[in-house]
């Protein structure tokens, strides 16, 4: 993994997306089977106040709404301006025409643990579905019963705009090849239940790496440098390294990644700035005390 394998992989990726300007290139990727999730297991029935604690958890309230404008929940994102061009989080109220009023729990499950939409296209990562791919069935059926509350919304959020050859979807199958490892997180040995919930968060639903572990020309992540902090960020900003020593240097322990989460400031006495001001009012503000723990347990101890 890491510093050897990431050179290959871009100029592998970099070439083929280049060929995507030859159309019988295209044309095979457009063929290309990307397949569908892993399905839920039946008799796992959602609970849709679980579920909308996971929207917070996982920033999905705070991606699909817009919060600047005069946004309805969930019916649409602000821009999100990146290196391939400006995305938008679609509307993912009920709406049969504009939102997701005629998928199926399978297609939902397909689109948030393996990327692909309902007509067999891969999603953009922009889409975090790389982090939402470890969520559990239960997990999965509890957001899917949340959103089923919420009031349908008959509008189209913003087309995404995206700059050649980033705009051609297929081209995003060659990323996923690259870069999406698919499946669960398996228990690690010899670690207790607060370190294996932190470690299901932070690598799972609240997708921490997203923002923290510096990313590559094509948006894939540096798995080498994980949490060593990020300078692509949507809108051209840059996060800071949250490594154990990272951390321990800005004296945090755990009280204090707690406090800084629950409330949105550092040990210095300032307050977060930027998209983490965000992930803090939308996200980790709403965690239960335990959760919050379990997070701060697995940061100053993670599996590298
Ligand atoms: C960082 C922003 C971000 C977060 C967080 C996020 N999404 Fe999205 N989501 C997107 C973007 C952008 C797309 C569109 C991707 C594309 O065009 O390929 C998308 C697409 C989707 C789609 C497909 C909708 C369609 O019409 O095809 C679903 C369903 C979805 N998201 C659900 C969720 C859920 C559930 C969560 C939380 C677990 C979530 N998203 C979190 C940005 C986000
Ligand atoms: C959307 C991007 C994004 C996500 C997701 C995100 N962060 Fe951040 N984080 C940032 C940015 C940007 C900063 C810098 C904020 C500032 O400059 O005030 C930051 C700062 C921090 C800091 C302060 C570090 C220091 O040096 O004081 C900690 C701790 C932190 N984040 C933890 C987390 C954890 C834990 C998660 C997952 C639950 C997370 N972040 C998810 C963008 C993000």
């Amino acid at each position: 993994m890491g510093s050897t394998v990431l050179p290959w992989r871009a100029v592998m990726l970099a070439f083929g997306i280049m060929l995507l300007s030859g159309s019988a290139v295209y044309a095979a990727l457009s063929v290309w089977p990307i397949g569908s999730g892993r399905g839920v297991a039946s008799g796992v029935t959602g609970n849709a106040e679980r579920g909308a604690y996971l929207s917070h958890m996982a920033g999905c309230y705070a991606c699909h709404t817009d919060h600047k404008g005069e946004g309805a929940a969930y019916a649409g994102g602000a821009v999100l301006k990146t290196d391939f061009g400006d995305f938008h989080a679609p509307n993912i109220t009920p709406d049969a025409d504009h939102g997701l009023g005629a998928w199926t729990l399978a297609a939902f499950e397909t689109a948030l643990r393996h990327g692909v939409s309902p007509a067999g296209d891969p999603y953009y990562p922009a889409f975090p579905y790389p982090f939402y791919t470890r969520l559990t069935d239960r997990d999965v059926a509890d957001l899917w019963a949340h959103l089923q509350t919420l009031d349908p919304v008959a509008a189209p959020a913003p087309p995404n705009r995206l700059v050649f050859p980033f705009n051609q979807r297929a081209g995003v199958k060659l990323w996923r090849a690259g870069y999406f490892e698919p499946g669960v997180l398996e228990p690690e040995e010899g670690r207790d239940a607060a370190w294996q919930r932190g470690r299901y968060i932070v690598e799972g639903p609240a997708h921490c790496g997203a923002c923290h572990t510096p990313r590559d020309g094509l948006g894939g992540r540096d798995a080498a440098r994980k949490f060593e902090g990020g300078d692509r960020l949507p809108g051209g900003g840059k996060s800071p390294a949250i490594t154990t020593a990272a951390l321990a240097a800005e004296g945090y322990g755990e009280d204090e990644i707690v406090f800084a989460l629950q409330i949105g400031m550092l040990p210095s006495g300032d307050f977060f700035g930027d998209s983490m001001a965000e992930v803090v009012e939308h996200g980790t503000s709403k965690l239960s005390a335990d959760d919050l723990r379990a997070i701060a347990v697995y940061l100053l101890d993670p599996v590298p």
